[in-house]
């Protein structure tokens, strides 16, 4: 498929895939997401890249929904739109390596859904998060009632949710929104940087790591701590042996 709304650059062993349809405000229309899904699939099929990370061209991260778009749907054509979203969302929330939200503006509706189905979100001090769906008599679609309260606490997601109010990236910092917030000219720096540190760690470690903790997130403490035993033993005599001999032997990993 030719990328028309994505770019997607590789950089090392890091993939940056950029949303470039500024003049809608990077909004999310079908094509995005056949796009997107095609870009889990490209990445997820390159055993180079480590980290992908997520940004947004000009004053948007994502506005939202295209709501140009949305607006003649009838009831079963708006369940579909949002059970695509939602799948390939969950598709991004299930690929092997890390990924990276870097939001440079606005990421509302649906652009914060996408925002934080990534791993973590690195925001520029311009950046403004809001779920305002409740403004056009709608709801979120994209599994933002689900993700929001597991992120921020149900306090936090029902105030956002109910209000509407669009918040800055120091208050998203605050409520755990975002992790770490940077000037607009330091950003995309600052994230490579963190893809960077990422990709020097174990790489079966890393893939490990995010998929016992997204698995933990989805059972119960008991089904989680039992699965993190079986993945830690399973690097042992394994890339885990490389680290630890590395360690002992002061010396850099060969992994
Ligand atoms: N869908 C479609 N087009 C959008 C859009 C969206 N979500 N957001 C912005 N645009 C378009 C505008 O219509 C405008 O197009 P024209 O130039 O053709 O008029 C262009 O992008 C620029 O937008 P503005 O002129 O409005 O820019 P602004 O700087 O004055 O305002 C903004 C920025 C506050 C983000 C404002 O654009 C806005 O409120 N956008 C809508 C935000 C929103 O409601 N998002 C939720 C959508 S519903 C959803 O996401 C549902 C879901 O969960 C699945």
């Amino acid at each position: 498929m030719d990328y028309e709304i994505l770019k997607i650059e590789f950089t090392g062993e890091i993939a940056q895939v950029k949303i470039d349809r500024p003049k809608a405000l990077n909004a999310l229309n079908t094509r995005f997401f056949q796009e997107m899904a095609e870009a889990v699939k490209e990445v997820s099929g390159n055993d180079k890249i480590k980290v992908m990370i997520i940004t947004g061209e000009g004053k948007a991260f994502v506005a939202g929904a295209d709501i140009a778009e949305m607006v003649d749907k009838d009831q079963q054509a708006g369940s579909e739109f949002s059970r695509l979203g939602q799948k390939v969302f969950s598709s991004l929330e299930k690929m092997e390596i890390p990924v990276i939200a870097a939001i440079n503006g606005f990421a509302l509706g649906g652009g914060l859904e996408l925002a934080m189905a990534c791993d973590f979100r690195i925001a520029s001090t311009k950046a403004k998060f809001g779920q305002p769906e409740v403004n056009l008599g709608m709801i979120p679609g994209y599994a933002g009632t689900q993700r929001l309260p597991r992120l921020v606490g149900v306090g936090d997601a029902l105030y956002l949710l109910t209000t509407a109010e669009m918040i800055d990236a120091q208050e998203a910092l605050r409520i755990g929104l975002v992790q770490k917030v940077y000037e607009p000219e330091q950003l995309m720096e600052e994230v490579m940087n963190i893809a960077r540190t990422i990709a020097s760690k174990g790489p079966k470690a890393i893939r490990k790591v995010k998929y016992v903790t997204r698995q933990g997130m989805l059972s119960d403490f008991e089904s989680g701590s039992r699965l993190e035993s079986e993945e830690f033993g399973s690097l042992f005599k394994n890339e885990g042996e490389e680290g630890m001999r590395a360690f002992l032997e002061k010396r850099k990993p060969n992994w």
